[in-house]
């Protein structure tokens, strides 16, 4: 056929998942490293690991299970819920994964049409998620160039223009910038979403990887979605669960978000839940002991990052993530990636994929301490190199 007719608007009118185009640059550039994928190197507790392996004969594992999760696991959820985020009145689903929660959510509470909002540095699958839902209004506004805090005034203003936005999302703490939103902030961006009307959805995917003392908080009201997972936290990337806290008294809400589960995965993947149950019981204090000497490499890759002068490099508060702006003239930072990767053998994610051009998001956390080190060496001479001379392009470097 050789033509895109057939194909649907809603798909080919979606970015295309940066991601994908990242992997496909990490197999093209001969002994590539990466600091690009959103991952931890660690795997799931031993302990939970071992007793799910006791499971996979279990009649129940390979049959379906309740479409909004296991009842134990759910049950745990609330505690946790209650006990960690103080979150009273929230009722759970479990999801295969936080983004498949985030479109249970688009779907359940957003028609094709309506306006959305979100930050620029934004999340790149929550912007997709929105495209190819139909939902093709989505209104980016600015974060402080100081803080990369979202702009609470420019919320304001922009929530009284009509029609009202129906959905405000912000990841916390943040995919790409690596900052945390204050409480104060939160409240605040909260408080106007109530008073317009518009739902506000909380990406609560890195809530236990907080720096420096920094303590993660949630906001809850009838008006409020939380999402997490188990990806990053436990190790679970691959297992695909997280989960949604959605305001339980808002009528209707349950019956609508399983008509969406029930048509997409139907239920998470059975013994993944399990394995989610068990890694629960290790307790947070599993995830903080491994989120805390992430900072050594949070610190190794600040260093490498230092050929961009003073005030480029932000984030680091939270999350994975460090976020970098390019010298004013390379503006093309997917041209930069491509030229790191293929002349430095380093891999980062371009900032365009994030809504801000110019940019680089260099995540911390997919190697241990002394594999950071060596993709860190490269990050560091090759933009020593970008930053005295350009995009040298004259022969590959032979490389560690
Ligand atoms: C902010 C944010 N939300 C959601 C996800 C996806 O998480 P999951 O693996 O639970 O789908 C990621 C993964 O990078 C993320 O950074």
């Amino acid at each position: 056929m050789g033509s895109y007719a057939k194909l649907a608007k809603r798909a080919l009118e979606t970015e295309m998942p940066i991601m994908v185009q990242i992997q496909e640059l990490v197999r093209g550039a001969k002994n590539a490293v990466s600091l690009a994928q959103g991952v931890v190197y660690w795997q799931p507790p031993k302990m939970a690991m071992e007793k799910v392996k006791e499971l996979v004969w279990d009649p129940s594992i390979s049959k379906y299970g309740a479409d909004e999760g296991l009842p134990e696991l759910r049950d745990a959820l609330v505690k946790k819920l209650n006990q960690e985020n103080k979150l009273y009145k929230s009722s759970v689903m479990v999801t295969a994964g936080a983004n498949q929660a985030f479109v249970n959510i688009v779907l359940t509470l957003c028609d094709a049409g309506d306006s959305v909002v979100m930050f620029a540095p934004y999340y790149f699958n929550s912007y997709m998620s929105f495209q190819m839902t139909g939902v093709t209004h989505i209104l980016v506004g600015p974060c402080s160039s100081k803080t990369l805090h979202p702009d609470a005034d420019w919320l304001e203003k922009t929530l009284e223009t009509k029609p009202t936005p129906k959905l405000v999302s912000v990841v916390n703490p943040g995919n790409p910038s690596g900052t945390y939103i204050p409480e104060r902030l939160l409240k605040r961006i909260s408080d106007l979403c109530k008073a317009a009307g518009s739902w506000l959805v909380v990406d609560n995917t890195y809530e236990y990887f907080m720096y420096d003392g920094r303590k993660h908080c949630c906001v809850e009201g009838d008006h409020v979605v939380n999402l997490f997972s188990f990806s990053k936290a436990y190790g679970m990337m691959g297992w695909r669960v997280g989960y949604i806290a959605y305001p339980s008294e808002v009528e209707g809400f349950a019956t609508q978000l399983l008509k969406v589960q029930d048509n997409i995965p139907i239920c998470a993947s059975i013994i993944s839940q399990h394995l989610a149950l068990y890694s629960l019981q290790t307790g947070p204090e599993w995830v903080t002991e491994r989120v805390k000497d992430l900072v050594r490499n949070r610190e190794i890759i600040r260093e490498a990052l230092s050929p961009l002068g003073e005030g480029a490099v932000k984030g680091g508060e939270g999350a994975i993530y460090l976020w970098a702006r390019l010298p004013e003239k390379h503006l093309d930072d997917f041209e930069v990636v491509r030229w790191l990767a293929h002349r430095h053998g380093v891999v980062v994610i371009p900032g365009g994929a994030c809504g801000c051009r110019g940019h680089l998001r260099i995540s911390f956390g997919g190697l241990v301490e002394d594999d950071c080190k060596a993709a860190a060496d490269r990050l560091r001479r090759g933009l020593e190199e970008l930053v005295k001379d350009g995009m040298v392009q004259e022969h590959v470097l032979l490389i560690d």
